[in-house]
């Protein structure tokens, strides 16, 4: 940090304070976390533009953390927000709490789906998803690097272009909702079955429901199988009590789209 340049309005409220550097976060963001606030340094785009937005939006709706400032300048933008307490959900299922780590995200989904979205002005539908997506093809800006085994090769697509041409051709009709857009379980708070925070918000808005749920079960699996070595009937189960909490059924087609759709961003 001494050797980072900061915008003053940004600088004025941290100087002095120490902090610890996360290194959790999927994207290219540097997160700085101070004891009761936390600094999100990220390059200027669409999503990272639309952080501090949403966040305003959802302020008084769902517990997020409050903008403290926000600043833009040489590229980069700079959100110092309030810091959330809780646990993340990643963290309870360490804890070998999967019953009340699932409880929770489905808490949390509930929490999302019950907000008005009449004057929400958040658009993440299918149309604005794909022109991003298509942009960031064009900009080189995917990488192939973070995508599931089997979405390009011999069991996939051909390449990125065939990825989104199949997902052009193949919308399914959309059940809007409120939607976090990144709603993997590093995103998410959790307290005793119950979600106390939403963090992460750059691609929140309108969409359909699968958008959250899709990327919760991928979480899920990611979690539980990949970093806590748990056999898959484990991940199976826990699937299994998300849709019952959710009184839904797998939509295996929504499920794999929304899926392949994350991969382009
Ligand atoms: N407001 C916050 N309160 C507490 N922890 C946070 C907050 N914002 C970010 N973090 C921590 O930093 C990590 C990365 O931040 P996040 O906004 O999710 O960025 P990324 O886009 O890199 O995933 C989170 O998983 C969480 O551990
Ligand atoms: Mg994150």
């Amino acid at each position: 940090m001494k050797n980072l340049v900061l915008p003053n309005s940004i600088k004025e409220n941290i100087e002095g304070k120490s902090f610890d550097l996360d290194t959790l976060g999927a994207s290219d963001s540097s997160v700085y976390i101070f004891d009761e606030s936390v600094l999100k340094i990220e390059k200027t785009g669409d999503n990272a533009n639309r952080e501090a937005e949403a966040l305003k939006w959802i302020c008084g709706k769902l517990p997020v953390p409050q903008v403290l400032a926000f600043a833009q300048e040489n590229g980069l933008n700079y959100l110092l927000m309030s810091k959330m307490h809780g646990t993340m959900a990643c963290d309870v299922l360490t804890d070998d709490n999967i019953d009340m780590a699932v409880t929770a995200l489905a808490d949390g989904l509930k929490r999302l789906w019950s907000i008005d979205i009449s004057d929400c002005p958040l658009d993440s539908r299918l149309t604005k998803r794909l022109t991003q997506a298509k942009y960031n093809i064009e900009n080189g800006l995917v990488d192939t690097d973070d995508f599931e085994p089997n979405t390009l090769g011999e069991n996939g697509f051909t390449d990125l272009d065939a990825l989104y041409d199949f997902l052009e051709t193949h919308q399914p009709p959309e059940d809007l909702v409120f939607t976090h857009g990144d709603y993997c379980l590093p995103n998410t708070f959790t307290e005793n079955g119950k979600t106390v925070g939403f963090i992460d918000l750059g691609k929140a808005g309108i969409a359909d429901r699968w958008q959250d749920i899709a990327l919760c079960v991928r979480s899920l699996q990611y979690n539980l199988c990949d970093l806590c070595a748990l056999p898959y009937d484990v991940f199976l189960k826990a699937k299994n009590r998300l849709y019952s909490l959710l009184h839904m059924e797998e939509d295996a087609e929504k499920l794999r789209y929304y899926i392949l759709l994350d991969e382009l961003f």
